[in-house]
C-alpha cells in the first residue's frame, strides 16, 4: 500500500518532529492536537527546524518549501480528508486510557485498510492494539528525539500485527529518510530496555557520590564516545519520562535490576524535569 497522507496526533516535541519528516517525505501531513497553544507552536518550530537544515546544507530549499506546503495544522479531527489518510501516527503523552480513548474517535473516521501506529516508548503495542478495532493493522513506530536528526525508527510488531503492515511501515520510514529496525513487543522494546538502565545507573552513581554530574557525563562522553553523557541525555528526554519508562520495565519484567533510582523520584517530585523545566541534573 502506498501512503499519500497521514495524520499525526499530538504536536509536542515528538509529534511535530514526526510531522516534519512526513511532510518532507512528500506526504500530505495533518497535525492535530487538542491543546491549541501547543498546536500553534508546532508550525513555527517545524519551519525553524526546516530552515536550519537548509542553512546547514542538509536539505534543499525546494524540499523545505514543499514540506511547508504539505504541513497542515488542524484544531479538530473533522478537518482532515480522512479518505486520503493511509496511516495515523499517535504521539500523545504516555497514558494508556488517553491513547485508547483517542483511538475510539480516530477509528470511527479511519479507512478500514489504514494503519494505526503509536510512537509510544513504553506501553505494550499488543495491549494498545487489542483496545483498537484493528489489531492486525496496529504497530509501534518509535522515533527518536530530535526526530529530524536521528536516523532510527524502531518498528514494533504486536502479537497480531500482520506482515503487510510491518512492510508498509518500513517502506514509509525509509521514505522519511529513516532506517527502520524491527523488534517484537516486550517492555521498553530494545532502545529503552538498554538505554534506561544506563541512565538509572548514572543517577545511582551521582546519588552515591561516585562523581559529580558533569564528571559522570564527561567520562561517558570521552571514555565511551557517546554524543552526550547519560545525565545530559536524561535531561534532554525528561527525567519524568525516564522514571516512567523505568517503572514500566520494573513492573512488567519484574526484575529488580530495573528498580528506579530514588534520586530520579526525588527530582520528579521537586519538578526538576530536565531541559523543559530549565533544571534537571544540569541547569539550563
Ligand atoms: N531540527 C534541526 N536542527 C536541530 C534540531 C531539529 N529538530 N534539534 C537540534 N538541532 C540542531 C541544533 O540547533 C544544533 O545546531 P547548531 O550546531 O547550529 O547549534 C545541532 O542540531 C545540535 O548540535 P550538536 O553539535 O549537538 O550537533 P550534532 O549534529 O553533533 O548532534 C545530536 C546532534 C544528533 C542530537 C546528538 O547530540 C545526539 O546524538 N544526541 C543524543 C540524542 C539521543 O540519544 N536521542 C535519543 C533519545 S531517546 C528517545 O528519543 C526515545 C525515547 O523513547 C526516550
Amino acid at each position: 500500500m502506498t501512503i499519500e497522507a497521514t495524520i499525526v496526533i499530538g504536536s509536542g516535541t515528538m509529534g511535530r518532529g514526526i510531522a516534519q519528516v512526513a511532510a518532507t517525505a512528500g506526504l500530505t501531513t495533518w497535525v492535530y492536537d487538542a491543546n491549541s497553544e501547543q498546536l500553534s507552536g508546532a508550525k513555527a518550530a517545524v519551519e525553524k527546524s526546516l530552515s536550519k537544515l537548509v542553512e546547514k546544507g542538509k536539505l534543499p530549499s525546494e524540499t523545505a518549501d514543499a514540506a511547508k506546503a504539505n504541513f497542515k495544522l488542524c484544531a479538530s479531527l473533522d478537518e482532515p480528508d480522512w479518505s486520503k489518510v493511509g496511516i495515523v501516527v499517535e504521539a500523545i503523552y504516555e497514558n494508556f486510557d488517553a491513547k485508547t480513548a483517542l483511538y475510539k474517535d480516530v477509528q470511527s473516521r479511519l479507512r478500514p485498510d489504514a494503519i494505526l501506529a503509536s510512537n509510544t516508548s513504553s506501553i505494550s503495542i499488543t495491549k494498545l492494539a487489542a483496545a483498537s478495532d484493528r489489531p492486525s493493522k496496529f504497530i509501534g513506530m518509535h522515533f527518536f528525539n530530535p526526530v529530524p536528526l536521528m536516523s532510527l525508527v524502531e518498528v514494533i510488531r504486536g502479537i497480531d500485527t500482520d506482515d503487510t503492515t510491518v512492510e508498509t511501515v518500513e517502506s514509509l520510514a525509509k521514505q522519511m529518510g529513516k532506517n527502520p529496525l524491527r523488534c517484537n513487543d516486550m517492555p521498553g522494546f530494545v532502545s529503552n530496555r538498554v538505554l534506561m538502565p544506563m541512565i538509572n545507573e548514572a543517577a545511582f552513581a551521582l546519588m552515591e557520590g561516585v562523581a559529580e554530574a558533569e564528571t559522570i557525563d564527561e567520562i561517558m562522553k570521552q571514555g565511551c564516545n557517546f554524543p552526550m553523557g547519560p545525565l545530559t541525555l536524561a535531561d534532554f528526554i525528561g527525567v519524568d519520562v525516564c522514571l516512567n519508562i523505568l517503572e514500566v520495565l520494573h513492573r512488567d519484567l519484574g526484575d529488580p535490576k530495573f528498580r528506579p533510582c530514588p534520586l530520579l523520584r526525588k527530582m520528579v517530585d521537586a519538578g526538576h524535569l530536565g531541559r523543559k523545566s530549565a533544571r534537571g541534573f544540569h541547569k539550563y
